[in-house]
């Protein structure tokens, strides 16, 4: 009796199994949830019916102008209640199409956005190990543009067309806030950074590049001199972001 039942078990557990296949190999066979199959939302990058804001029929959405992603602001009181160096937070991951826009904006950064860290050995040694992974191949480890990338050990010219800037000629003809700007969105045949490295990041490399120019200190005036850009460095740092 008891082998019976298993038999019958197991030949229904088959029929039941099967009953889930179809001949059509393109096709699921017996949807069990069709919600979860068929997902009512848009899948990002899907092809959607409303245009969007550059009237490209696509799901994906840009975020509203001014958005800071979750996360990035800063814990610091100083820094969340001032607009300047807030600016620096909201400066990524935003692109649009539009030359004119982005020069207006590198040149509004000049005064809008502000070094919120403050200059410590310890970011002038970050910024050096980030720089010497992701710019010294162009720029060079004495920062003057003559990267292995410009220059082959033998002297002649590089794979890379375009010739970086000396920073100590550019450095001191720009504020931070054009620095950072340029770090996070690019420059001429210069790619941004905003999408690799976290706006930390962004101002320890600033504040290792300034100080291989003979420039120190921030262009503040005051400079923001914030206890927690610290815990704020290691908080970006663990997010990757
Ligand atoms: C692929 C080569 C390349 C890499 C890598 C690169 N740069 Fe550049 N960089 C350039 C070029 C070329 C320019 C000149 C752009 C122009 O003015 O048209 C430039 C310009 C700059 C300027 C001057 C910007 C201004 O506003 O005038 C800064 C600052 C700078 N780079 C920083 C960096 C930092 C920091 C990194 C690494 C995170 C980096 N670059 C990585 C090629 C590069």
């Amino acid at each position: 009796m008891r082998k019976q039942i298993i038999q019958v078990a197991m030949v229904s557990a088959v029929i039941f199994l099967l009953s889930s296949c179809g001949f059509d190999p393109k096709k699921p066979g017996r949807v069990y949830m069709p919600d979860m199959t068929y997902s009512n939302a848009l899948e990002t990058y899907s092809p959607s019916d409303i245009p969007n804001e550059d009237g490209y029929m696509v799901s994906t959405r840009k975020p509203v102008k001014g958005t800071i992603p979750r996360g990035w602001i800063p814990a610091d009181e100083r820094i969340r209640t001032n607009e300047s160096f807030l600016a620096s937070y909201m400066a990524k991951n935003y692109y649009i199409h539009d030359a004119a826009y982005w020069d207006e904006e590198y040149a509004k950064a000049a005064s809008t956005i502000k070094d919120p860290l403050e200059y410590t050995d310890e970011n002038k040694a970050a910024g050096k190990k980030l720089y010497s992974i992701h710019c010294i191949n162009c720029h060079g480890a004495a920062g003057n543009g003559q990267g292995n990338l410009v220059v082959l050990e033998d002297g002649s010219d590089g794979p890379y067309t375009a010739v970086p800037p000396d920073y100590k000629k550019r450095l001191p003809e720009i504020k931070d806030g054009n620095i950072f700007y340029s770090v996070s969105y690019g420059k001429g045949m210069m790619g941004g950074y905003g999408y690799s490295l976290s706006v930390t990041e962004r101002w320890q490399i600033i504040h290792y590049i300034k100080s291989i120019a003979g420039i120190e200190g921030d262009d503040n005036g005051t400079g923001a001199k914030a206890a927690d850009t610290k815990a704020d460095a290691a908080k970006d740092a663990k997010k990757g972001a």
